[in-house]
C-alpha cells in the first residue's frame, strides 16, 4: 500500500482537487484506491459520494475528521485489506498534531500552491513548519510542489515560479486554471474521465505529475511507471 499526502495549511491551494483527481486516476487505472479525508468540511468525501452515485470505478472513502464520535481512531482510519493506493486530503490551517499524524501515514507529500502573494507567503511559512516536523520525525520522504491554478501570461506567474525555484523542494509541474476541474468535481469525476478533447492541456500537465509520483513513490513497480500509458488507453 502506498499513500500520497496532500498538504498546505493555506486554504484553497488545490489539495482536494489534486487528491480527488489522483484518486480517480488510480481507480480508473485499476488500483484499489482509498481517500482518507481529514478535513471536517469533508469535500473529498462528498466528491466520493457523488462518484458512487455516478457508478464510476470505486474509491473507498474514509472520513478521518475528528467530528465523528463513537468509533476508535484506529478503526476509523482502517483501509480495506486489499488497498493499493491511499490519497490523504487534509484541511486548511492544519494543526501540529494532525500534521504529525498525517506525515507518519504518508509515503509521499505533494504541496499545491496557488499563485497569489498571500498564497506564496503562507506556503513559505508552512514549508518551514513541515520541514521541521519531518526532521523531528526522522522521516525520509519524497516531497514535491505543484503550482496550481496558474495562468502563464498572468503577472502573478513569475513571482510564483521564482518562489518555487527558491525552495529546496522539487517543483513538479504547473496545473492550469481550468473550469474542467470544477466540472469534473461536480459529478465525482476526475479530469481524465472527461472527453479527452476538452482536457488536452490538463492531461499533459497531469502526465508530468503522475510520472513524478510513480518515479518517486518508494517500492514503485512496473505497474506504476506505465500508469500514464494505461490511463490513456483506458479512455
Ligand atoms: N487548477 C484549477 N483550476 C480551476 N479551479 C481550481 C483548480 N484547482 C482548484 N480549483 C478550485 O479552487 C477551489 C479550491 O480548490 P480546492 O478545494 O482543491 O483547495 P483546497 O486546498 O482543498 O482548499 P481547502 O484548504 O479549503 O480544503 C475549488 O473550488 C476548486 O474547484
Ligand atoms: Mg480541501
Amino acid at each position: 500500500m502506498q499513500s500520497v499526502l496532500l498538504l498546505n495549511a493555506k486554504g484553497g491551494s488545490g489539495k482536494t482537487t489534486i487528491a480527488t483527481n489522483l484518486a480517480a486516476l488510480y481507480a480508473t487505472a485499476g488500483f484499489n484506491t482509498a481517500i482518507i479525508d481529514y478535513d471536517p468540511q469533508g469535500s473529498s468525501h462528498f466528491w466520493g459520494t457523488l462518484r458512487e452515485e455516478n457508478d464510476r470505478p470505486a474509491v473507498h472513502l474514509i472520513d478521518a475528521s475528528h467530528k465523528r464520535t463513537g468509533i476508535t481512531r484506529a478503526f476509523q482510519l482502517k483501509t480495506p485489506a486489499n488497498t493499493e493506493r491511499v490519497i490523504i486530503d487534509t484541511p486548511a490551517g492544519i494543526s501540529r498534531d494532525l500534521l504529525r499524524e498525517a506525515v507518519d501515514r504518508a509515503d509521499m507529500i505533494i504541496i499545491p500552491v496557488a499563485p497569489s502573494p498571500a498564497d506564496i507567503h503562507a506556503t513559505a511559512e508552512f514549508v518551514r513548519e513541515l520541514m521541521l516536523t519531518i526532521k523531528t520525525r526522522a522521516k525520509n520522504i519524497p516531497i514535491g510542489i505543484v503550482a496550481n491554478r496558474t495562468r502563464q501570461n498572468s503577472p502573478l506567474y513569475q513571482p510564483l515560479e521564482r518562489f518555487l525555484n527558491s525552495l529546496d523542494i522539487p517543483f513538479i509541474t504547473t496545473l492550469s486554471d481550468s473550469d474542467c476541474y470544477i466540472d469534473a468535481s461536480a459529478t465525482g469525476l476526475g479530469i481524465h474521465e472527461l472527453d479527452p478533447s476538452v482536457v488536452t492541456q490538463e492531461r499533459m500537465e497531469w502526465t508530468t505529475l503522475v510520472k513524478w509520483v510513480s518515479q518517486n513513490l518508494p517500492h514503485s513497480s512496473q505497474s506504476d511507471t506505465d500508469l500514464p500509458l494505461r490511463i490513456a488507453s483506458n479512455q
